[in-house]
């Protein structure tokens, strides 16, 4: 499935892995991250936007983790970024 917008495309796919797991991804092409930002997300508080709270990603980890989830995270600075979900196929 493939949204677009006026400043470029999302695109959101699942995937059946072999291992019982789906991968569910959001792409975007975007401004991207550098390592080092990466590394920050989910820090309470850090934000790269004006009017950001920096609890998004923070809330985003707590649930995946609650739920006992992983997230895999690939970003290429002013390029884009894909986050993956893996969840059990029931
Ligand atoms: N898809 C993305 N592409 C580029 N940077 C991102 C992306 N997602 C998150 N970030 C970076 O991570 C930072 C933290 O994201 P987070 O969602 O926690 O907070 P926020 O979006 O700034 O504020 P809010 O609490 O309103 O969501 C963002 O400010 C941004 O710099
Ligand atoms: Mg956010």
């Amino acid at each position: 499935m493939r949204s677009g917008t006026a400043d470029g495309t999302i695109g959101l796919t699942r995937s059946p892995n072999n291992d019982g797991f789906i991968k569910i991804s959001v792409k975007d092409q975007g401004i991207g991250m550098t390592k080092e930002q990466i590394d920050k997300l989910g820090s309470p508080f850090y934000s790269l936007k004006e009017s950001g709270t920096g609890l998004g990603m923070m809330v985003s980890f707590q649930i995946i983790r609650n739920l006992q989830r992983k997230v895999r995270i690939n970003s290429e600075k002013d390029v884009g970024t894909e986050f993956s979900i893996y969840l059990p196929m029931i």
